[in-house]
């Protein structure tokens, strides 16, 4: 693993509720030094891609995202919470012009690492939160989100964070909210536990598990996160829900 690899963090303060004024975020946002090529990205590009209104100093009133205003089509949103390095994200984008995807991450170096690679792929179909998918959340409306991934969540493996973890009430029923009726919610992931609490909390948010295997989707891009786990011998995990 590199400094550059966005690490869950060990402690912090307890869970919150969605919807509030204040909420406690665990992760890092922030690693080793930019390079001067990710700066610039940062400089120039995220500025362009970032939706605005999202945060509470730019809406207070929470009012709701215009998502058409934001990609300029009404074409399908799909939504990636902690894209990491970003090569998922722009997989998909890549994969499916005919869509829309916004990516979620509070790791700027994460965020960097994506905007090259948004560079480089020439795809315009993305916006990118630099930041908690619970303020996004706050701002959409119900039913907006065709599809979500969650690849590799911080693991969080000490039984007292579990409730940290993503695949609990406090992200899962405003995803659930948000999300469309019919639409996709994939989890992938590397802890045995981690899946195991999925398996068991998505589904009293309201969604029905359709396909859990170790056999990826078609179209599945293997991550940074999940290149390390292989390497380090543990068995990657899938599970399709349906909103
Ligand atoms: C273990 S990493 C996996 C990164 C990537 N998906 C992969 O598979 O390589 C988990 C990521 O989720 C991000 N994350 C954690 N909490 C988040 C939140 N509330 N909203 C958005 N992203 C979050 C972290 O910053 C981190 O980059």
């Amino acid at each position: 693993m590199t400094d550059d690899t966005p690490l869950p963090p060990e402690d912090g303060p307890e869970s919150t509720q969605p919807v509030q004024e204040w909420r406690n975020f665990y992760g890092r946002r922030s690693g080793k030094t930019l390079r001067n090529s990710q700066r610039s990205y940062l400089d120039e590009d995220l500025d362009r891609l970032r939706p605005r209104g999202i945060g509470r100093d730019e809406n207070p009133e929470r009012s709701p995202l215009d998502l058409q205003a934001l990609f300029g089509n009404d074409n399908p949103v799909w939504l990636e919470v902690g894209f990491g390095g970003g090569e998922h994200l722009v997989h998909m984008a890549k994969t499916y012009p005919g869509i829309n995807i916004i990516g979620c991450e509070p790791f700027i170096n994460g965020v960097a690492m994506l905007l090259g690679k948004i560079r480089e792929a020439g795809v315009s179909n993305l916006a990118v939160h630099p930041g908690d998918v619970r303020d996004l959340m706050d701002v959409l409306r119900d039913g907006t989100i065709a599809r979500t991934f969650l690849n590799y969540p911080d693991p969080w493996p000490k039984a007292r964070h579990h409730r940290r973890r993503f695949v609990n009430q406090d992200y899962l029923v405003p995803l659930f909210r948000v999300m469309a009726e019919g639409a996709e919610f994939r989890v992938a992931t590397d802890i045995p536990s981690y899946m195991e609490q999925a398996l068991e909390e998505v589904p009293k948010a309201g969604f029905r598990l359709e396909a859990h295997s170790g056999t990826p989707w078609s179209d599945w891009i293997s991550t940074r996160y999940e290149q390390k786990a292989l390497r380090e011998g543990r068995v990657p995990d899938y599970a399709t829900f349906r909103r």
